[in-house]
């Protein structure tokens, strides 16, 4: 589908130009965190989705069940890439002897990753909502997971633009570069999102005509 190539093409746009932002000045154990966080919620975050829609091109010929295991996949690896990057800066700042959370991307970067950890746990709820089914409606597990798994997102979007707007990295760009990038994010989300967010609203109006 046009709009998820164009969602790859911005994406790897931003991804590239942030690592390349972040290390051309040499690497260390804090520059493996605005990269892999970019990867993990940029890239992979956003492919994860999208791979839902039968005309993402990954997923063009997989039937339903496969596409929930890839989505699964992409998930669990940003999951994976997003817990090394937070990692890496929590390290960095007690190798340096710095305050923890004491910004506002601190801040909101931290209830990001719990929101990652419990999007993760949520999903596996959802993927497996059948053994639950005594105590709370398949549908229902599976729309508070896409709700809080969208939630997640824009908190996420919202967490890496205010990292790109940290006086470290526009110490590494410039403030036009930044301006660019942080629009360019927003697109991303916004393309990445389009569906998602159709979709949930048709399903709590489904659920709540059938009640
Ligand atoms: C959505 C993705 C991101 C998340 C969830 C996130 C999360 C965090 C967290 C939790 C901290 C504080 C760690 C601590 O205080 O122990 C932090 C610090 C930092 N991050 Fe990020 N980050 C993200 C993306 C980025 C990006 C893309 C950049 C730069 C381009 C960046 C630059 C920084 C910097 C410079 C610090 C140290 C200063 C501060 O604490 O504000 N981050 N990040």
């Amino acid at each position: 589908m046009a709009l998820h190539q164009l969602m790859r093409a911005i994406g790897l746009f931003v991804v590239a130009t942030v690592c390349y932002i972040s290390v051309h000045n040499g690497t260390s154990l804090f520059t493996w965190h605005p990269c892999l966080m970019s990867v993990g919620f940029i890239l992979l975050m956003s492919e994860a989705i999208v791979a839902f829609s039968s005309k993402s091109f990954i997923a063009t010929n997989l039937k339903y069940n496969d596409r929930l295991n890839l989505h699964g996949l992409l998930q669990f690896s940003a999951a994976t890439l997003i817990g090394i990057a937070f990692y890496s800066i929590y390290t960095h700042k007690n190798n340096n002897n710095y305050d923890h959370f004491a910004s506002r991307h601190g801040n909101l970067g931290f209830t990001t990753c719990i929101m990652v950890g419990g999007t993760t746990v949520g999903g596996i709820a959802a993927r497996y909502s059948g053994l639950f089914k005594k105590s709370i409606k398949p549908a229902y597990l599976k729309i508070i997971h896409s709700t809080f798994g969208v939630m997640t997102y824009i908190m996420a979007i919202f967490t890496f633009c205010l990292g790109l707007d940290s006086e470290w990295f526009r110490s590494q760009s410039n403030d036009q570069v930044v301006s660019v990038l942080i629009y360019l994010a927003g697109a991303v989300a916004l393309l990445a999102l389009i569906k998602p967010l159709i979709s949930i609203a048709t399903k709590l109006r489904n659920t709540f005509k059938t009640r």
